[in-house]
C-alpha cells in the first residue's frame, strides 16, 4: 500500500520530465515599431563562389540562367523576397577599384583578391551585373565605397555614375549600354575600417567620413542613406567616438557581431560539434547580441536622442571552420540546424531593437559563412537558415509586437572567450502585425532533450490559426548536402490550437523552430 502513492508519484512525475512548459504574453497595445524589411538584408561579397559560381555563371554558361544570374539561386532569393544586398564587401571593398568592373569584359583589368585566398578577380561581375541582379530581385542596393584604398575622387564619380541623369559619368554608363541611372539609396563610407578597411582609429575615420560623404552627390531626386563603418562587437569606444565627432551627420552607423567560437585558431566545425557548442551559439546570438545591441544604442541615444541615426548590422551570422577540401581563404562552410537555430534566435532578437536598429545583412548570401544557398556546379541545396528566413517573410514590414517569455534556461560558456557564462532562455519569441491584420508568431525551442508547451496570452486579439510550419530535425548536426538536399526541410506543423480562454497552446517539438499566422 505504501509503494503505489509513490509509483504514481513516479508516474506522473513522467509526462512533466518529457515536456516543458512556458509562457508568453503578447502585448500589443504596445506595438508600434515597424520591422524594416531591410533588417531581412543579405550580403554579397567577391570572396569565394560567392559572386563566381553562386549568383553569377556568365551568360555563356551551361548552367541555366538569366543573363549570366543562375536561375536556381534567382528562383530561390526570390522566394524569401530579398528586400537589401550589400556589395561589394566586406573587406574586398577598400581594394576594389570600380571602374575596373565596367565597360568590355575583355578589357577590364584582373587583381588580386588579397583579403580571400589570392584569387585572381577578373571583375567581370562589375557595377552593371550588381545593379541589374537587384532590380532583377527588386530589392535595395546597399554599395560599400572603396574608403581604405581609394580616392575620394573614385568615390565621387562612382555615385555619379550609377544615380545622375546625365554629365560625363552618365555618358560613360550609357556608352556602356545603361541608359537611365538606377535607384541606389544605400552608400556604406569604408568597412571595418579599424580593421581591413585601413586599420584607423576612430578620430582619423570620423574625419574620413565627413570628407568622403561629403562628395557624395544626390543626383536627380536620388536620396542617398550614407552608412558609417561601424564598431566590432563589443567596441563601444568606437561608437562614442563616432557619435560625438560625427553624430546626426551620418545617416545610419554599421556594427558587426559574428557567431564565432574564437578569432584565433579553429572554429570549430560546422557539422560536428557538441551539445555545449550548440548551445554557446545559441546564447551567443540571443542574449549575447542583446547585451552589445543594449549598450551600443545607449551610446547613440545619449549623443541622438531624437533617434536620427539608425544602426545596421551590415554583418552578422556563424563562422565556422571552413569545409574540408575547401580554399581556407573563401570560407566555405556548412549549414546545419544548429545555424537555423542561431538564425531564429536572432531575428527574434532584432525585431526587439527596430527602433534604432533598422537593417541587418546575414553573411553571406552564397557559398561563404551562413548562407542562404549552397552551389556546386549545376546544383544548388537550400540551407536550413534559408529555410528559417523563408518562414519568416511575414514580418518584413509588419509592426513589432513585444511580448515576455517565461522559461526555463541554460547557462553557457565558452572556454576561450574569456566572457562569463551566459543565461539563456530555451525559448525565443517574436510577433508581429502585418497590414492586413495577420498576427505573425515566430517560436524557437533550443532544447535538445525536451519539448516544450507553449501558452502564448494573445492579450485579446481573436482569430484562427491560417497558416503553421515547423523546421526540426533528428540531430543538430543535421544538414542539407548536394546529394541528400531535403533532411532539414519546413513542413506544416499540426501542433498548435487556440483554447477556451482565446490563448495559442503550442507543443512544440525538442530543438524546433515554428512560424504561426493567425487571422
Ligand atoms: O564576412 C567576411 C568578412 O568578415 C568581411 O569581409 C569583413 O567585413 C568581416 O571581417
Amino acid at each position: 500500500m505504501k509503494r503505489l502513492p509513490l509509483l504514481l508519484a513516479a508516474l506522473m512525475a513522467l509526462p512533466a520530465m518529457a515536456q516543458k512548459q512556458s509562457t508568453v504574453t503578447l502585448r500589443p497595445s504596445e506595438a508600434k515599431e515597424t520591422i524594416n524589411k531591410e533588417i531581412y538584408g543579405q550580403f554579397a561579397e567577391h570572396l569565394g563562389s560567392c559572386i563566381y559560381g553562386g549568383l553569377w555563371v556568365g551568360p555563356d554558361s551551361d548552367i541555366p540562367n538569366t543573363n549570366g544570374y543562375r536561375n536556381d539561386v534567382l528562383q530561390a532569393l526570390r522566394d524569401i523576397k530579398v528586400p537589401l544586398m550589400r556589395w561589394p564587401g566586406g573587406c574586398f571593398a577598400d581594394e576594389y577599384h570600380w571602374m575596373d568592373g565596367i565597360g568590355p569584359k575583355e578589357n577590364r583589368p584582373r587583381m588580386v583578391n588579397n583579403n580571400w585566398g589570392g584569387t585572381v578577380e577578373d571583375n567581370s561581375f562589375g557595377t552593371h551585373e550588381f545593379l541589374n541582379l537587384c532590380e532583377l530581385l527588386d530589392c535595395e542596393p546597399y554599395v560599400s565605397m572603396n574608403v581604405g584604398s581609394g580616392t575620394v575622387e573614385e568615390t565621387a564619380k562612382w555615385v555619379e555614375y550609377m544615380t545622375a541623369e546625365s554629365g560625363p559619368m552618365a555618358k560613360l554608363r550609357k556608352q556602356n549600354g545603361r541608359e537611365k541611372p538606377w535607384k541606389v539609396k544605400y552608400i556604406g563610407v569604408g568597412n571595418e575600417s579599424w580593421g581591413c578597411g585601413g586599420t584607423m582609429r576612430p578620430e582619423y575615420y570620423g574625419d574620413l567620413f565627413r570628407r568622403y560623404s561629403t562628395y557624395c552627390r544626390e543626383y536627380d531626386g536620388n536620396k542617398l542613406y550614407k552608412v558609417a563603418s561601424g564598431a566590432s562587437d563589443y567596441d563601444y569606444d568606437w561608437t562614442e567616438t563616432m557619435m560625438k565627432n560625427v553624430g546626426t551627420r551620418m545617416h545610419g552607423l554599421s556594427l558587426h557581431y559574428y557567431t564565432c567560437y574564437t578569432w584565433d585558431g579553429s572554429k570549430g566545425s560546422a557539422t560536428d560539434f557538441t551539445a555545449d557548442q550548440y548551445y554557446w551559439a545559441v546564447a551567443k546570438c540571443g542574449v549575447g547580441v542583446q547585451e552589445v545591441l543594449d549598450k551600443q544604442i545607449a551610446i547613440m541615444d545619449k549623443y541622438d536622442s531624437k533617434n536620427k541615426v539608425g544602426l545596421l548590422l551590415d554583418e552578422w551570422g556563424t563562422w565556422w571552420d571552413t569545409e574540408p577540401g575547401t580554399n581556407p581563404g573563401h570560407l566555405f562552410q556548412q549549414n546545419a540546424m544548429r545555424d537555423a537555430m542561431v538564425a531564429a534566435f536572432s531575428l527574434n532578437t532584432f525585431h526587439q531593437y527596430t527602433r534604432r536598429m533598422k537593417m541587418t545583412n546575414i553573411a553571406q548570401v552564397a557559398n561563404v559563412l551562413q548562407s542562404m544557398v549552397l552551389t556546386k556546379d549545376n546544383k544548388m541545396v537550400l540551407t536550413p537558415t534559408y529555410y528559417v528566413f523563408k518562414m519568416y517573410v511575414p514580418n518584413m514590414e509588419a509592426v513589432n509586437i513585444p511580448l515576455d517569455i517565461q522559461s526555463d534556461t541554460f547557462s553557457a560558456e565558452n572556454e576561450r572567450e574569456k566572457s562569463q557564462p551566459r543565461t539563456s532562455p530555451y525559448i525565443s519569441a517574436s510577433a508581429s502585425r502585418s497590414a492586413d491584420g495577420t498576427i505573425n508568431i515566430n517560436l524557437a525551442n533550443a532544447d535538445l532533450k525536451q519539448s516544450n508547451k507553449l501558452t502564448i496570452n494573445l492579450a485579446g486579439i481573436k482569430g484562427k490559426i491560417v497558416a503553421s510550419t515547423i523546421l526540426t530535425s533528428k540531430d543538430m548536426k543535421d544538414h542539407n548536402t548536394f546529394d541528400r538536399p531535403s533532411t532539414v526541410i519546413p513542413v506544416e506543423f499540426k501542433g498548435a490550437k487556440i483554447d477556451k480562454q482565446g490563448n495559442l497552446i503550442v507543443d512544440m517539438p525538442k530543438m524546433s523552430i515554428v512560424t504561426l499566422q493567425v487571422k
